[in-house]
Formats: structure tokens, C-alpha cells, sequence
């Protein structure tokens, strides 16, 4: 059965889109079948992925409503896992993939502003578990990390105390994101240090997700 994964957040750049290239690249990696689906009119998952219609990397679907969503799930059913990336500021959209996702992630910038616009999201969250037998899982999944900064227990406390649940696998900050991105390809498909290290985080992402569904 398909896992339904959203990545949302209200705020934007906090990477939503390239939590959702890398998750779904890594996922395939381990043998998953994987399809994607792009909630952004600016369309920056759907030219990633058009950048090279040869590659290897997961189908996009574009999405612009609720029937789209629910035809690319549909389509999705015989896939192990189906991303959706959100749209940022936009209520209705974020709305939609929170009733349908299984599990939902929230990049966030270790920022305490960024923290502080949690609130709406996590109250988004909570009054769906409460209609749907506590789904969706969420979690909260610090990208963008500087490593070792004194505030990053210091954040991962004021996101507990917003009631949100946190991923222990971080993803820190790296140009490689970038340089891949451009490319077309992901963080899985270039060799050199910063991009191996960028897969080691996402890895360990991947197995917590992956130790969740068992
Ligand atoms: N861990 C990271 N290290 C370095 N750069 C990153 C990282 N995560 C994202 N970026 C870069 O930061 C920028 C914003 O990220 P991304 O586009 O994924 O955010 P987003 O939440 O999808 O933004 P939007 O709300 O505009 O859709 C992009 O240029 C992306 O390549
Ligand atoms: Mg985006």
C-alpha cells in the first residue's frame, strides 16, 4: 500500500521542495517505487524534474486542486511512496495534503522565528488527528542545520513546546543541495564528499521513516 507523504509549511524556503527531491530520489535508491506530485504554481518540482526527461528520477505530477490531488493519489496506489510538495502561504492547499497525507513533514530553518510560525500548523495537525484516528504522523524536520550550533537543542525544545514532534536525523546545511538541484539531479546521483555526506543524512532520514511504517 502507498505511503501518502506531504511536505508542507507555511513558511517559505525553508525546503519543502528539496526535502521532496532528495526523500524521493533516496526512497528509490532503496528499491521503493516512488511518485511526487507539485502543489506550486512557480512549478519548482515539475522543472527540476523536467530538466532531464531521461533521468531516472520519480514522476511529478502538477496539482492545482483537490480533484488533481486526489487523481495523482489514485494513480499513486500502486507506488511504495507518494510525495507531495505544499505550497507555502497557502492555507487551503497545505488544508488539502493534511486531511490526505499518512505522514506529514515540516522542514524548518533552525531559527526561532521560524519556530514561532509553527503555531498554525501545529493546530492544522492536531484537529485532523483528531477527525482521523491520529493521522497524520508529523514531524518536524530540521534543515538547513549548522552543525554543532549552540541552538539547536536550543530549537528543537521550542518545537516540542509548539506540540510538535521532531525527526532525531537533521539535514544540514550544504551547497550540494544546490549544485545537484541545477543539474536536475539530487544529492544521490553526483559523487564527491558533500554530496556522500548529504546522502548519509538523508538516509538516516529515510530510516526513521522507514522503522515508523513497521
Ligand atoms: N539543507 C540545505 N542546504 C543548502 N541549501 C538548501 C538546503 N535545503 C534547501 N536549500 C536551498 O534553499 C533554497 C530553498 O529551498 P527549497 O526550494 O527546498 O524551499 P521551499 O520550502 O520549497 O521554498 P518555497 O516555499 O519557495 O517553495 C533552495 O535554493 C534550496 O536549494
Ligand atoms: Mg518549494
Amino acid at each position: 500500500m502507498v505511503m501518502f507523504i506531504g511536505v508542507i509549511n507555511s513558511k517559505g524556503g525553508t525546503g519543502k521542495t528539496n526535502t521532496c527531491r532528495s526523500l524521493g530520489r533516496g526512497l528509490q535508491k532503496r528499491g521503493f517505487k516512488v511518485s511526487m506530485a507539485d502543489c506550486d504554481p512557480q512549478r519548482a518540482l515539475m522543472e527540476w524534474r523536467a530538466k532531464d526527461e531521461h533521468s531516472e528520477q520519480p514522476e511529478v505530477s502538477m496539482i492545482n486542486g483537490r480533484m488533481s490531488l486526489l487523481e495523482a493519489a489514485e494513480r499513486a496506489q500502486e507506488d511504495d511512496f507518494f510525495l507531495v510538495d505544499g505550497l507555502a502561504g497557502n492555507f487551503e492547499i497545505t488544508m488539502m495534503i493534511v486531511e490526505a497525507a499518512d505522514l506529514v513533514i515540516l522542514p524548518v530553518q533552525p531559527s526561532p522565528d521560524d519556530v514561532n510560525d509553527l503555531a498554525s500548523m501545529a493546530k492544522l495537525i492536531t484537529m485532523n488527528q483528531a477527525v482521523r484516528q491520529n493521522l497524520p504522523v508529523a514531524r518536524v524536520l530540521l534543515n538547513g542545520v549548522i552543525r554543532n550550533a549552540s541552538l539547536n537543542s536550543v530549537i528543537r525544545e521550542a518545537v516540542e513546546n509548539e506540540g510538535l514532534a521532531l525527526f532525531d536525523s537533521e539535514i544540514v546545511r550544504r551547497e550540494a543541495y544546490r549544485q545537484a538541484a541545477a543539474a536536475g539531479g539530487t544529492i544521490y546521483d553526483y559523487t564527491g564528499d558533500s554530496f556522500t555526506s548529504g546522502m548519509v543524512d538523508f538516509d538516516s532520514l529515510i530510516s526513521e521513516i522507514i522503522e515508523s511504517c513497521q
